[in-house]
C-alpha cells in the first residue's frame, strides 16, 4: 500500500478533482463530505460574520459545466456508471445529469484515494440523494452499500401543500466488504422506570432512557445562528453529526478526508477526535475560517498547511479500484484521439454503415463509437480496437461480444442486411 503523498492538516484550495487525481491510491481511511446538492440556488454567507463574502453555486448544466474527457473517461471505461448518469438526466433534467457527471468523476477518483478498509458518507438532500445512489452503486458497488442514514431536524419553515421537509440524508459505503466500524451507542427513553430486570436504566432531565446501539435515524438540531461553532457559512453542518460519522468508520490518528470542507466542520472534527485529515474548497476564504475555528475550538495554533500545488503521484499511478477495475492494458504512444475525431475517423473510413450488421443509415446519428474487443476483456481504447454501431448492435453486443462474435449473433438471428445475404 503506498505512503500518502499529502501531509495531515493540509487545506487546498482550488476544483478538488484535480487534487483528488494527484493523491496516492489507497492512503485514506474515512472521507466524509457534503457536496453542493444541485438544489439550483446560489449559497451566500451571512454578512460580518467569520465566512462572510463565501458563496458558492449550486445551478448545473451538461453545456456548460461537464468537461467531454469527464464524458469520454466514464462512457469508455464505466459505461454503467454513464447509464445512472444518464437515468438522472432523462428521469429529472439536463442540469440533474450534469451534477451526476460532476459528482462521477470526483467519486471515482474518492474510490481509488480509500483504502480497503475505508468507508465514505455523502450527505445530500432528497433532491438528489437517490439518482447519487444509483451512480454510488455503480461505483462502489450496491454489496458494499451500508446505510442510507437520515439526519433529522426541526428548523426550517414548513409547507401547506406537503409533509415538512425536515431531514437530510447521508449515504453510507464501504469501499470492501472488510471494513472499520466501531458501533455506537444512543439513550432511547422509557416510558416508565419499572418491568426492565435485564437492562441498566438512567435518568437525565428529559426521563429514564437506557442505551442502545445506534440506529440509522439520528435526532441531531440543525446549527443556529447564534452557537458558537456558527461561522455564518451559508450551508455549515453541526460537529455533532460530522463527530459522530468518524468515530463510527475510523480510529485513532486514521487520515479523514473531506473534499467539500466549506468551513471546515470535518477537519475541526476530526482534529477533536485525534485523527489526521485533509480538506480540499474552491472558496478562496477557507483557509481563514479553518485556522481560526482550529484555533477557537481545538486550541490548534499555526499548523495548517494550506497549498494550491498539485500533490505528485509517488505510488506509479496505481489504479486501483478493485471492484469496476479493467483488466490491465497499455495505450500505444502517439497523440490520444478524442471520441469525436475517431468517430470522424471511423466514419471516413467506413461510412455510415454499421459494422455490426453492415446496415447503412441516411442520418449518422444513428451510429454509435464503440469498442471491438470489450473494454472488461482489455480491450484498447485506441483507434485501432473502435468500431461503429447501431444501436440494437450495440446493446446486443453489450461487453459480451467481439465484433465477430457480434456478427455471427446478428446472422444467427437474422439481423444482418439483407443486402449482403
Ligand atoms: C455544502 S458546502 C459544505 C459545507 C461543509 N460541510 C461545512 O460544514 O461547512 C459545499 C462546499 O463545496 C465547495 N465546492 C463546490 N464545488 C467544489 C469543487 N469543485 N472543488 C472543491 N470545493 C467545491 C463549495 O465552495 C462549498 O464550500
Amino acid at each position: 500500500m503506498a505512503e500518502p503523498n499529502f501531509k495531515n492538516r493540509t487545506l487546498y484550495h482550488g476544483d478538488n478533482l484535480k487534487f483528488l487525481r494527484g493523491m496516492n491510491s489507497e492512503t485514506v481511511a474515512l472521507i466524509a463530505t457534503d457536496p453542493p446538492f444541485n438544489k439550483n440556488r446560489d449559497f451566500h454567507a451571512t454578512p460580518d460574520s467569520l465566512a462572510a463574502g463565501a458563496k458558492f453555486q449550486d445551478r448545473w448544466s451538461w453545456e456548460r459545466d461537464i468537461h467531454q474527457d469527464w464524458v469520454d473517461q466514464i462512457t469508455d471505461d464505466y459505461p454503467r456508471l454513464m447509464e445512472a448518469i444518464e437515468s438522472a438526466r432523462f428521469a429529472h433534467s439536463d442540469g440533474m445529469g450534469a451534477f451526476m457527471c460532476f459528482m462521477a468523476v470526483r467519486l471515482l477518483e474518492m474510490h481509488r484515494v480509500l483504502k480497503p478498509t475505508g468507508s465514505i458518507y455523502l450527505h445530500f438532500d432528497s433532491t438528489a440523494s437517490h439518482y447519487v445512489k444509483a451512480v454510488m452503486d455503480a461505483i462502489f458497488g450496491w454489496r458494499n452499500f451500508r446505510n442510507e442514514i437520515v439526519w433529522l431536524y426541526k428548523t426550517g419553515g414548513v409547507s401547506k401543500r406537503w409533509f415538512g421537509r425536515k431531514h437530510d440524508t447521508l449515504l453510507f459505503y464501504s469501499k470492501s466488504s472488510k471494513y472499520v466500524f466501531n458501533p455506537q451507542k444512543e439513550k432511547s427513553y422509557l416510558s416508565h422506570k419499572y418491568g426492565f430486570s435485564n437492562i441498566e436504566i438512567h435518568q437525565d432531565k428529559q426521563g429514564y432512557f437506557t442505551m442502545v446501539t445506534m440506529r440509522d435515524v439520528w435526532d441531531i438540531p440543525a446549527l443556529r445562528g447564534n452557537q458558537p461553532e456558527a461561522t455564518g457559512f451559508p450551508t455549515q453542518k453541526p460537529l455533532t453529526l460530522y463527530e459522530r460519522i468518524i468515530k463510527a468508520s475510523s480510529n485513532n490518528d486514521d487520515m479523514v478526508l473531506d473534499p467539500f470542507c466549506g468551513c471546515a466542520t470535518t477537519p475541526v472534527a476530526a482534529e477533536r477526535l485525534g485523527r489526521q485529515w485533509v480538506g480540499i474548497d474552491i472558496w478562496d476564504k477557507a483557509h481563514e475560517v479553518v485556522v481560526d475555528r482550529l484555533k477557537n475550538e481545538v486550541g490548534l495554533f499555526g499548523e495548517v498547511h494550506y497549498d494550491t500545488e498539485l500533490p505528485t503521484r509517488t505510488d506509479d499511478a496505481q489504479p486501483a479500484a478493485p471492484f469496476l477495475r479493467v483488466k490491465q492494458r497499455h495505450e500505444p504512444p502517439g497523440p490520444k484521439m478524442s471520441r469525436a475525431e475517431m468517430y470522424a475517423h471511423l466514419l471516413e473510413q467506413h461510412g455510415a454503415r454499421c459494422q455490426g450488421c453492415y446496415r447503412d443509415f441516411d442520418d449518422p446519428r444513428y451510429l454509435q463509437l464503440d469498442h471491438n474487443v470489450p473494454r472488461s476483456d482489455g480491450g484498447l481504447n485506441h483507434i485501432s480496437n473502435r468500431v461503429l454501431l447501431c444501436g440494437p448492435c450495440n446493446r446486443l453486443k453489450s461487453n459480451i461480444y467481439t465484433l465477430s462474435g457480434l456478427r455471427r449473433e446478428n446472422k444467427k438471428l437474422g439481423y444482418m442486411s439483407k443486402d449482403l445475404l
